[in-house]
């Protein structure tokens, strides 16, 4: 299934979204920085969740090859978890663009707490129309952002327009991983409704990026190290005298039908991408 065989988010309804589910997790003591999923080298790591969350900016920074002299965009960025670990980690300069507001006011207020408000901007936008002139930033980052903007295409068109020549993009997605046609898994379909998010197509990545103006570097299936594991963690974490809704990330949890994280544990369709291009 493509972008246009399913509901297509609409950017302010999800920054309202994000809006609520950043109050919710202030509110009852979740709040987490990293608003993605955990990456985990290798079947025996042993990392925790909060250390597998900083792993996957990690393995963004690697792919990004970006220092001191930098400037990148953190598309979707949260509460500026990631782009703060990239500054801190390369010296690079971040800006950031969410569309909920009050993601930008909690980002913008962690990086005056953390003393770097000079190197790291988060700013209220949509990705669909990007604020900034054309060839204004060195490399873009995207993590689990893309799923809740509704055309793909036209956000990576916008990425191809910012970036420098040479200039690279590391995104993660998520996408169908199940065989052709079969009917989605129950946890995968509440995911996309909950969270209004579509599922990208695998055979199309590389399609994608190259319509966009993009060079592609690598679409790897990252699911067993990603997305899997992170169901399985949240899970074997859980107290034994909770219902798998009261686990770490209740703020989704909305009604009782509501989308929760271990909705998808286990669930092996529930594919995760880690894309890099660049800029020719
Ligand atoms: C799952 S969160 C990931 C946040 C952050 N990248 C992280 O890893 O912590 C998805 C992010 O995408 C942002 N987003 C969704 N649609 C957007 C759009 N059209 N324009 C800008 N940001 C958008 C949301 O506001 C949210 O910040």
């Amino acid at each position: 299934m493509t972008d246009s065989a399913q509901t297509l988010p609409v950017p302010g309804a999800v920054g309202k979204l994000y809006d609520q589910l950043t109050l919710n997790a202030m509110k009852d003591g979740t709040f987490n920085t990293n608003v993605h999923i955990g990456y985990w080298d290798s079947p025996d790591s042993d990392a925790t969740i909060e250390e597998a969350m900083d792993r996957l900016t990690d393995v963004f920074i690697e792919h990004l090859r970006v220092d001191g002299t930098s400037h990148v965009l953190d598309l979707g960025c949260g509460v500026g978890g990631p782009g703060l670990r990239v500054v801190d980690r390369t010296g690079a300069r971040v800006t950031g663009i969410s569309i909920s507001e009050e993601q930008i006011k909690t980002a913008n207020r962690l990086a005056a707490e953390a003393g770097v408000a000079d190197r790291a901007v988060f700013r209220h936008g949509d990705a669909m129309r990007l604020p900034f002139p054309d060839r204004s930033f060195d490399a873009v980052m995207a993590l689990e952002s893309l799923c809740h903007m509704p055309d793909r295409q036209r956000v990576l068109t916008e990425v191809g327009r910012v970036l420098v020549p040479g200039g690279r993009l590391v995104l993660t997605d998520v996408f169908d991983r199940g065989p052709r046609g079969q009917a989605r898994h129950p946890g995968v379909e509440k995911f996309c409704r909950d969270l209004m998010a579509t599922m990208a197509d695998l055979d199309d990545y590389i399609g994608l990026l190259r319509r966009s103006g993009l060079r592609p570097r690598a679409v790897l299936d990252v699911t067993e190290q990603t997305t899997l594991r992170t169901g399985h963690e949240l899970l074997r974490t859980a107290h034994p005298d909770e219902r798998p809704e009261a686990m770490v990330e209740s703020n989704f949890a909305f009604s009782d039908d509501a989308f929760h994280p271990a909705d998808l544990a286990g669930v092996d369709t529930f594919g995760c991408l880690l894309v890099s291009a660049e800029r020719p």
